[in-house]
């Protein structure tokens, strides 16, 4: 049998060995309740949350910021959204979303839009000649800023995209944002650890993440709150936890290893980008010279990896390519050894063609014939190169199928 290769690093990745190694004396000996702090190990316990928060808020550029902790992405996203929009002093009844964001934007949106709120997507640039699709998944500032009206409470998008990669200029969004006195939620769970991230200087009053995406535990993550004058209702009630915002005994364990994670993503930052970046760029030529017609969704790239790390348009792991006459999924379960995706994780159960590649102006053969790629911290050339001939054989096996 063929040796697993995992390159499903969006949907989660591997626990760092460092980040079970932080966690396990937590786990062992401070199992007290942080919330217990009328004894010394309560008061431990929440000492130990306090200090990794601060040292998160820090790494984040986030000092002056609160940091809730959650469950991950989803709750983080769940807590923004319905936190404002249904805030009891909330006034404004328009919520802004973008077009190929994560289903947990979207699914929340939904909801709002069904309790009574004006919901509306941000659509994305279009390419010249505005007929010339797919566009590569870039925001269209210029639509968001007819949108933006003093209705508008929150406007949530997607830092890097989890299906193609494609990453956004928020600085310029949240300053468009804040003229009109919008909130800015940003679902950077896919940009975190991955590139360069500094809340302060994006600008954003939310950001969720999951702890589970830069080689954190699953299970974990937390909603930055960087504007102190924000008012947000808690989605979870119960303990009065964390000033009532998210009730609930805290993971003490779960907390400490998401810090160390982090730690260890900004750390060797500089080094496992280009290597990511480049291990992305090898797979996508092997593949692109052997199978022909092979077309890339989302934005390209160069072949070396930028010197400055702020101009990337793509997340450095993501490669997201349509394969000519073949579908995607029959593609990837004749390599089950190889770990990859037909669409993002959340909807890949979903007979559906993924939303992120129709909304770039993908037809639905097309999006079916998709497949994505991510590629992290744990990845080899060799792994790649295996990844590659497993791909091109399984191919050529189908296509003949197909002829
Ligand atoms: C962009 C994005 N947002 C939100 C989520 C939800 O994260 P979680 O499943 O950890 O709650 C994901 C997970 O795939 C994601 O990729």
């Amino acid at each position: 049998m063929a040796e697993d290769i995992y390159l499903d690093n969006h949907a989660t990745t591997a626990v760092d060995p460092r980040v079970v190694e932080a966690m396990l004396p937590t786990m062992l000996s401070e199992y007290a309740n942080a919330g217990s702090i009328t004894h010394q190990p309560g008061r431990r316990a929440a000492q130990r949350i306090q200090e990794h928060k601060e040292q998160m808020l820090y790494l984040l550029g986030a000092q002056h910021a609160e940091l809730i902790f959650t469950s991950g992405a989803t709750e983080s996203i769940n807590l923004a959204l319905f936190g404002i929009a249904l805030h009891p002093r909330q006034k404004r009844r328009t919520v802004l979303v973008g077009k190929i964001d994560h289903k947990a934007v979207l699914d929340c949106a939904r909801k709002l839009s069904k309790q009574g709120l004006n919901v509306q997507t941000i659509d994305l640039v279009k390419n010249q000649p505005a007929d010339l699709l797919p566009c590569v998944g870039i925001y269209d500032l210029e639509a968001l800023g007819e949108q933006l009206t003093d209705d508008v409470a929150i406007v949530s998008l997607i830092l890097g995209n989890n299906e193609i990669g494609s990453l956004q200029d928020m600085r310029p969004i949240a300053e468009l944002c804040h003229q009109h006195g919008a909130i800015l939620h940003l679902d950077a769970t896919q940009a975190i650890g991955k590139i360069p991230f500094d809340a302060q200087a994006v600008g954003a009053d939310l950001v969720s993440f999951s702890a589970h995406k830069f080689y954190g535990p699953k299970g974990v993550g937390g909603l930055l709150i960087c504007n102190d004058t924000i008012q947000l209702s808690p989605v979870i009630v119960g303990g009065g936890q964390q000033n009532n915002l998210r009730s609930g005994t805290l993971n003490t364990a779960g907390i400490v290893g998401m810090a160390r994670a982090l730690e260890i993503s900004v750390a060797q930052l500089d080094a496992e980008l280009p290597m990511v970046y480049s291990l992305r760029d090898r797979l996508w030529q092997k593949l692109k010279t052997r199978i022909d017609g092979l077309k890339l969704n989302g934005p390209d790239w160069k072949t070396l990896p930028p010197s400055d790390p702020t101009v990337l348009q793509r997340l450095p792991g993501n490669l997201n390519v349509r394969f000519p006459n073949v579908d995607g999924q029959s593609l990837m379960l004749k390599v089950p050894s190889l770990a990859v995706s037909s669409g993002s994780a959340c909807t890949s159960a979903e007979p559906a063609p993924s939303h992120v590649l129709i909304g770039i102006g993908l037809s639905q053969d097309q999006a079916r014939s998709s497949l994505r790629f991510g590629i992290g911290r744990f990845n080899t050339e060799t792994q790649i190169d295996q990844a590659a001939d497993r791909i091109v054989s399984a191919y050529a096996e189908l296509l003949h199928f197909v002829a």
